[in-house]
């Protein structure tokens, strides 16, 4: 059976057992910031076990693209040794919400297997949870699968909980008992059945796991009981495939045959099982799918990963024996395998081969070197690569650690982690993307798992009532509000749009008899409930179950719909000038301006700037009116509706058309027409990251002002040039011309009078031991004059030991030149240094030429005087 078909059989089970088929979400976890990367089918729902976001349907599967890598589930070291390990993999998955649990997951697992998939049942082994005799009993009575294939696996990873069958998204978060089924490969494979101290090798391959969602770990570890218990399972589609093809090792399915055998042609590798194929044939698939989920190569967070498996990809294909580029060329053959399942694949297929273009040539420049460098400290290094070697790998080649660590592991060597941790530590803090940012407005989940999610208004309304539902604040349920007391009120209805999708929260008031509570902002609590924040003034407390006349600041909203609108015309127009590649990587839509981020190589030129902006202002003009249809998400994609990645999108989705120009997902507010927006300007285009533009504009009554302003500042520039409009340019252009020339005159009038000054000079030189000897102070020349002057005097003296002090300001330039027989016995240097010493400056050099500089004195003649004494000492010595 052909990966393909595997896919849509196990989908169409599980359609027939009611459950809702979902779409892959991005494998950048949609505002999920304790998670690196999707590890696993369950991610997009984990807020659904918590129980702080609902969903219409209580069944779900899906096929899930999962990256492992960096992050809690890590298999990026073990890519290559083993025959089973992927950093990309797709998961086959369902899931019960609160609704079927362990007897119905067990019995569907059991019958897709041996009925659908016809797997004989006495190559299947199954593990438990130690303590789950629940799910042991439904193995060995219901389905009947002997004792002696049925493994109870204990706390077996050094903590509570922490266990080969007890699965845990991340350090926090849904996690409970599984159990988790084993396919035999055979006796002619070596390893040992699950729980046997060997097993590891290649012969039983865990290819289902079934977890049993019950807790919610928090970060000192307690766990508590999910609101329901639920079911998690996640299948690696391309473990079952190898089972079902028949062959023992995963490279060897259909889809990776053809991935190893381009790159065996790209490499000049004739052995296809070589370990490195294997390496490059994965790394593409996460490259490019990273890619394609908006991740570029950077040095933090999710970026970094990337680097690390592209480098690390083409550290292969440099071992067998590749010298230029080859590993974008893999790109061309994964869309080949995987574009149907993954159209959005094929739309970015140029975007993704450039990126990894521009990421081959630069890690291709040092690699070589680096390579040099670590055979040089390996020979030195006994077992053990030093810290600090590792971190100048990493800091002048570029050598990822965990690629430094891969190297020397093939030599049979490690690498001192420590010691590389230190030295990072010491060259800075980096911060890293992964654990950093803590949710704003956190939503208690018993609070969440009693109320009806916020209805929104402010679709049509700008004002009315609602009732306070809920009241929170630091993560806590609160009764009330007091006078002068800060929190989040939830309403059950509100005309407040809640920060989300770049659009920032409205602002206004909630107001309560004779109190008032002041809205500052307002935030997605939980997926679904609108959470304003704000500070309560009123006699009485707000309480939970008032009545609250709820008004947006009408003008401030205004300027946001305005800017919302004009940012979905520039990205339409940004693809329409730059390409289909350009996709949006961030966006922010305040009232004052709206920022674009995007991807896209280049900075943009003038022309494209202009251009972009004109097809903006065209859409405007043409007034087409802003249609919103609610409908299913895969209708609304093809209907044409550019979705964003990394975003989350219910089954039902808005989309927003203007005109013929703009179509896309959105929940935000936006204008009637698009006239409304009235004018368009961008402010700034520049680049924020690697592969990353951004475009900063105005709109509406903004972007009057912008023009007003620009228009304020040329008409100031007129009257300074005493122009007229359009003279201006002219008059600025002559007024360069006329101070280039005086410029020009300057110098030459300089050089003149350094020349003279030089010749004056000369004449006054005073002979110490066969030495000629000037100290001597010269109004109104700079530092270069000075110099001029003494390389003059050096010439005509030969012999000679000078000091020239230029004035000028009240600030002293100083020069010293030392020429001749006087080399060795005087040094420049240290004269300048004797002079600017007395004059509260400094300065040095050369022993033949030195600069410095002090403050003007009127010291200076008698400190020049007695120069010229202790120039003769150091002579006479
Ligand atoms: N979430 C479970 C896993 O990834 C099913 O193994």
């Amino acid at each position: 059976m052909k990966t393909a078909e595997i896919r849509s059989t196990f989908l169409d089970y599980f359609r027939s057992k009611d459950h809702t088929i979902v779409p892959s979400s991005s494998l950048v976890p949609a505002s999920d910031p304790t998670l690196l990367f999707t590890n696993s089918g369950m991610v997009q729902f984990k807020n659904v076990f918590l129980g702080s976001e609902k969903l219409p349907y209580t069944r779900a599967a899906d096929v899930q693209r999962c990256l492992r890598a960096g992050g809690k589930h890590n298999d990026l070291d073990s890519v290559g040794y083993t025959a089973r390990h992927h950093t990309f993999f797709e998961m086959l998955g369902n899931w019960s919400f609160g609704d079927y649990f362990k007897r119905d997951a067990i019995a569907y697992a059991w019958e897709l297997l041996t009925e659908v998939f016809k797997l004989p049942k006495d190559k299947l082994w199954v593990t438990v949870y130690h303590t789950d005799d629940e799910a042991y009993a439904l193995w060995n009575k219901d389905m009947g699968v002997p004792a002696e294939r049925i493994v109870r696996i204990g706390d077996n990873k050094g903590a509570p909980f922490a266990s080969d069958n007890f699965w845990q998204m991340a350090d926090t978060g849904p996690c409970g008992p599984c159990t988790e089924i084993f396919y035999d490969h055979g006796a002619d494979i070596a390893g040992g059945p699950p729980g046997s101290p060997d097993e590891d090798g290649d012969r039983y391959i865990e290819i289902w796991n079934l977890v049993f969602m019950q807790f919610d770990r928090a970060p000192d570890g307690t766990l508590s009981p999910l609101p329901a218990p639920c079911v998690d399972t996640g299948m690696g589609l391309e473990r079952l495939a190898a089972v079902l093809q028949h062959v023992h090792s995963n490279y060897e399915i259909d889809l990776f045959q053809h991935l190893i055998k381009v790159a065996s042609k790209l490499t000049g590798t004739a052995d296809l099982a070589n370990k490195s194929l294997r390496v490059i044939a994965d790394h593409i698939r996460a490259c490019s799918f990273l890619i394609v989920d908006g991740v570029l190569p950077s040095n933090e967070g999710r970026g970094y990963v990337l680097r690390r498996i592209i480098r690390r990809a083409l550290r292969h294909g440099w071992m067998l024996g590749v010298r230029g580029d080859f590993f974008w060329k893999m790109v061309q053959p994964l869309v080949e395998e995987m574009g149907e399942a993954y159209p959005e694949l094929v739309a970015k297929q140029s975007f993704v081969e450039e990126a990894l273009r521009t990421e081959e040539k630069r890690f291709g420049e040092t690699l070589e070197n680096g390579m040099r460098l670590f055979d040089t400290v390996a020979a030195k290094a006994g077992n053990t690569i030093p810290g600090a070697d590792a971190f100048r790998l990493y800091d002048t080649y570029g050598f990822p650690v965990d690629l430094t660590a891969d190297i020397a592991r093939e030599r049979g060597m490690s690498v001192d982690m420590d010691g590389f941790e230190l030295a990072m530590k010491e060259q800075q803090e980096r911060s890293r993307e992964g654990g950093r940012f803590e949710a704003k407005g956190q939503m208690p989940a018993e609070l969440a798992s009693q109320l009806a999610p916020t209805a929104f208004l402010g679709y049509e309304a700008l004002a009315g009532q609602g009732k306070v539902i809920g009241i929170v604040r630091a993560g806590k349920q609160l009764d009330q509000l007091s006078d002068g007391e800060e929190g989040l009120v939830i309403l059950d209805r509100t005309p407040f749009y809640a920060e989300s999708g770049g659009q920032v929260g409205d602002t206004g008031a909630l107001v309560s008899g004779a109190g008032r509570f002041n809205v500052g902002d307002t935030l997605k609590m939980g997926g679904v409930f609108f959470g304003h924040a704000g500070r309560w003034q009123g006699a009485q407390p707000l309480r939970v179950g008032d009545a609250v006349d709820a008004t947006v600041d009408q003008a401030r909203r205004q300027a946001i719909v305005l800017n919302h609108s004009a940012t979905h015309l520039l990205h339409a127009a940004l693809r329409k000038v730059l390409g289909e590649h350009v996709t949006q990587k961030g966006s922010l839509v305040a009232p004052e301006r709206l920022r674009f981020d995007f991807s896209h190589f280049k900075p943009l030129s003038a022309d494209e700037l202009r251009e972009i902006e004109a097809l903006v202002n065209a859409e405007v003009r043409r007034n087409a009116p802003a249609e919103v249809h609610q409908m299913a998400y895969d209708a609304a994609i093809e209907f044409g509706a550019m979705a964003l990645f990394g975003e989350k999108y219910g089954d039902e989705v808005r989309v927003l058309k203007m005109g013929e120009f703009s179509t896309e997902l959105c929940g935000g507010t936006h204008v009637g027409r698009t006239g409304d927006i009235g004018l368009f300007k961008i402010v700034s285009e520049a680049g924020v990251a690697s592969g990353v533009r951004r475009i900063e504009a105005v709109s509406g009554a903004g972007a009057l002002d912008h023009v007003a302003e620009e228009e304020r500042r040329l008409g100031e520039l007129s009257q300074l040039l005493s122009a007229h409009g359009d003279d201006s340019v002219d008059k600025l252009r002559q007024l360069f011309d006329k101070q280039k020339k005086l410029e020009r005159e300057l110098e030459s009038l300089r050089a003149k009078a350094a020349g003279s000054a030089t010749a004056d000079l000369a004449s006054t030189a005073q002979d110490i031991h066969g030495i000629k000897v000037i100290a001597a102070r010269i109004e109104g020349l700079d530092a270069k004059a000075l110099r001029d002057s003494v390389d003059n005097l050096k010439q005509q003296l030969a012999d000679c030991v000078i000091l020239l002090a230029g004035a000028m300001d009240g600030r002293v330039s100083l020069v010293a030149g030392v020429h001749g027989k006087a080399l060795g016995r005087v040094k420049a240097g240290d004269v300048v240094a004797h002079v600017a010493g007395q004059i509260d400056g400094k300065g040095g050099g050369r022993p033949d030429m030195a600069q410095g500089g002090g403050n003007d004195s009127s010291d200076l003649p008698r400190i020049l005087n007695g120069l010229t004494g202790w120039i003769g000492e150091r002579l006479a010595s």
